[in-house]
């Protein structure tokens, strides 16, 4: 059967998504297992995202690699659109990005992009975004990230640390390169035009602050690679390192749709939901008949269960065993309130630090 056409941006994910056609499209690599095996000898062990292909893509990891086998530092920068509640999905890239800080000690700088959302939702203005920023820190947070080694910049806040590299890097971006890259036109706001710099300027920020070249590593979605290309081009212009990237495939929603979203709250499960909203939610989800696509095994896969055996049984209970999908749904239902009854209260555990975090 035809695939559906696929269309891949930071503010839209639809279709089915052929990732390995995103590489070419985009113009990363694929991790390769020299790669992999660098970073499980830095760990001590491979993380299973990485052995399942979660983290799946990449630019110039090596080169970040060799600078820290020869004992450089660098940054590592991610971050959230602050439009509602963290789904399970944002924890995909917030997971993997704990696990590098522990393994290379390194700073994390976590933008929270409350202009990119007032922007583009008609319904929002600068308190709603705050507040969201507040809730989903505690998220982040509750992760586990060191807190003496995380440094929040949320853009409208903490716009004088960002506006002064935003502007060198938007002297250098044309209008035609930005219509073709994000495809604004001529009905887009003029804020939303501009926006794209102030997610770029992260990357550069920790060379401006110290007054010296520091390298930084980006792990987040495929869907935030627009911005790293653009940024590639400009880092060279501005005398920069050039950031490198490594990117996650996406969580499906519950629906069947390609991405669990904020903006579809049927396709996503919060981390806030209550165990009635989750077991409704889980009980109504979509099946296909494609099992090693279903969303609900890649609950598993992506994110709830570490162990491959486990991971394998569960596979085979199902596509050998014949296990009924309402038995799946309803353990399903279990795991997942138990992993939110867990991260809830860590996330409790994290308000004054939070509050403390973000003065
Ligand atoms: P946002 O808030 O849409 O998403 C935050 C992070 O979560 C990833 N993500 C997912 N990963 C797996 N499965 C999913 N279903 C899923 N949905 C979202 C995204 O790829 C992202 O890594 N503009 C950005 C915020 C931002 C940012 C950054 C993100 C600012 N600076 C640097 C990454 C890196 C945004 O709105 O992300």
């Amino acid at each position: 059967m035809a695939k559906k056409p696929n269309n891949v941006t930071p503010w839209e994910v639809t279709g089915e998504i052929d990732y390995n056609n995103l590489i070419d499209r985009f113009g990363t690599k694929h991790l390769t297992a020299e790669t992999l095996q660098r970073m499980e000898e830095h760990a001590r062990g491979s993380h299973f995202m990485l052995r399942r292909g979660v983290f799946y893509s990449h630019r110039d990891m090596d080169a970040i690699l060799d600078h820290f086998d020869s004992g450089g530092d660098f940054a590592l920068y991610t971050g959230r659109g602050p439009s509602g509640p963290v789904h399970i999905g944002h924890l995909v890239p917030w997971i993997f990005t704990k696990h590098l800080q522990d393994v290379y000690g390194c700073k994390l700088i976590f933008q929270f992009t409350d202009d990119e959302k007032m922007l583009i939702r008609e319904d929002y203005d600068a308190e709603d975004t705050w507040h969201w920023v507040y809730e989903n820190a505690l998220d982040l947070m509750a992760l586990g990230f060191d807190p003496g080694k995380t440094e929040f910049i949320v853009d409208m806040k903490h716009s004088s640390k960002l506006f002064p590299i935003a502007l060198k890097v938007a002297k250098r971006i044309t209008w035609s390169t930005m219509r073709a890259v994000f495809g604004f036109g001529e009905e887009s706001n003029l804020g939303i035009i501009f926006f794209p710099t102030m997610q770029i300027a992260p990357c550069f920020y920790e060379s401006e602050r110290r007054g010296e070249p520091v390298p930084c590593l980006i792990p987040a979605g495929i869907d935030q690679d627009p911005y790293w290309r653009l940024t590639r081009d400009t880092a060279t212009k501005l005398g920069y390192p050039k950031p490198a990237q490594i990117h996650n495939r996406m969580l499906p929603g519950l629906t069947g749709d390609a991405k669990m979203s904020s903006s579809q709250p049927e396709t996503a499960i919060y981390t806030v939901d209550a165990p009635e909203a989750v077991e409704k939610k889980l009980l109504e989800a979509f099946t296909p008949a494609d099992r090693d696509n279903c969303p609900l095994f890649l609950f598993h896969y992506f994110l709830l269960t570490e162990s491959d055996v486990e991971v394998d049984e569960l596979h085979q209970e199902c596509t050998v065993n014949g296990k009924s999908c309402t038995e799946c749904k309803n353990e399903l239902v279990e795991h997942v309130n138990r992993f939110l009854e867990a991260h809830r209260r860590r996330r409790k555990l994290m308000k004054s630090r939070v509050e403390r975090m973000l003065e």
